[in-house]
């Protein structure tokens, strides 16, 4: 009898799943936000999610390499530069949503900026993850500023991403030639370099060394720190003195998708408050775009942190993300520590 219910129910779920079809989901934040929303969304619409989780720069790699014949119908999550870059590039495609007013200035300005082929969906700073007993036990002082972590009694002891997977990484660099010039900014990678122990494939797999006592120091949005202090674990954050950047976390439809409807309307629906609140509940603090959305006490409070003015549209663009991160390879990561 119970096997009898269960297959009525699958086959209940599986036509409900067929009416409302499928959608194919790259997503780029943490692997908890994304289970849970295509949980929530599957369950809530009948609509089959197929999710892929991928960094910045490898989903934006993978949309490249299957441009003639796309499998994913969108792009949600992730630093906003490459979603700039796959608009450029043509990868995805203009929409303008009727929820846009809704959105923070920031988030519609990153739409306006990708001729509407990209829209903000979080935002939130960059700045440095440290481990309070690490610190403790070797005597040191958390670092303040972009310069203290040159000093030599970091060596080996600070994590950051590569920028070629990692949207978090690119986001630094972006950062560093905002605040120096170009030529100081790779001085002063340069610098870096000696003292970082591992350039990470994702934007988070610092901050989880720092966590577990793997390294001392990681450069990191702040936003992912409060969800490793939830777990027990002793980190902290701050950010540099001389003034940070942040992201605008974006998210874009895909062109050439199989599944167009389905994608708007999951992209619709990520765009409303109620949406956005499995940020928070998935332990992911950064800032939701729709004004509408309550924002959770560990979101970090942008009016307390110096803040550069980025240039996303500059540092979006295709032509200076591929510079920049070919002429880190080239002349900085090739560099031996
Ligand atoms: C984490 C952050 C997101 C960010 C993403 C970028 O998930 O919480 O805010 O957009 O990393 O990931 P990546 O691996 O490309 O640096």
């Amino acid at each position: 009898m119970k096997k009898q219910i269960l297959a009525a129910t699958l086959f209940a779920v599986s036509m409900a799943a067929s009416a409302q079809g499928q959608v194919n989901i790259i997503c780029s934040v943490q692997a908890e936000w994304c289970n849970m929303i295509s949980t929530v969304y599957a369950r809530t619409t009948g609509t089959k999610v197929n999710m892929a989780l991928k960094g910045s720069g490898e989903a934006l790699a993978q949309l490249i390499a299957e441009k003639d014949n796309p499998k994913t119908d969108v792009w949600f999550g992730g630093t906003g530069d490459p979603h700039l870059q796959a608009a450029e590039s043509g990868l995805t495609i203009e929409y303008k949503s009727p929820t846009l007013a809704q959105l923070y200035p920031w988030a519609q300005q990153q739409a306006e900026q990708s001729g509407f082929k990209t829209v903000g969906i979080y935002s939130g700073p960059l700045g440095f993850g440290y481990n309070t007993e690490l610190l403790k036990k070797k005597k040191l002082a958390p670092p303040k500023s972009w310069a203290d972590l040159l000093k030599p009694e970091w060596k080996g002891d600070i994590q950051v991403a590569n920028p070629a997977s990692s949207g978090t990484a690119y986001t630094m660099i972006a950062t560093l030639v905002q605040l120096m010039g170009e030529d100081k900014a790779f001085e002063y990678l340069k610098g870096l370099h000696r003292n970082v122990s591992q350039y990470t494939r994702s934007g988070t797999g610092p901050i989880k060394a720092v966590a577990r006592g793997e390294t001392a120091v990681s450069i990191s949005f702040v936003h992912d720190a409060p969800q490793e202090r939830m777990q027990g674990f002793p980190v902290e954050t701050v950010t540099p003195a001389e003034g940070t950047g942040s992201e605008i976390g974006s998210m874009s439809l895909i062109k050439g998708a199989r599944n167009l409807d389905a994608a708007k309307k999951f992209y619709e629906w990520a765009l409303t408050p109620q949406a956005q609140t499995f940020g928070a509940a998935a332990k992911q603090f950064q800032l939701p775009s729709n004004k509408s959305t309550p924002v959770d006490a560990n979101v970090p409070d942008f009016k307390k942190i110096k803040m550069i003015n980025y240039d996303y549209a500059k540092y979006g663009a295709s032509a200076e993300r591929r510079r920049l991160i070919a002429r880190w390879e080239k002349e900085v990561n090739s560099l031996p520590r």
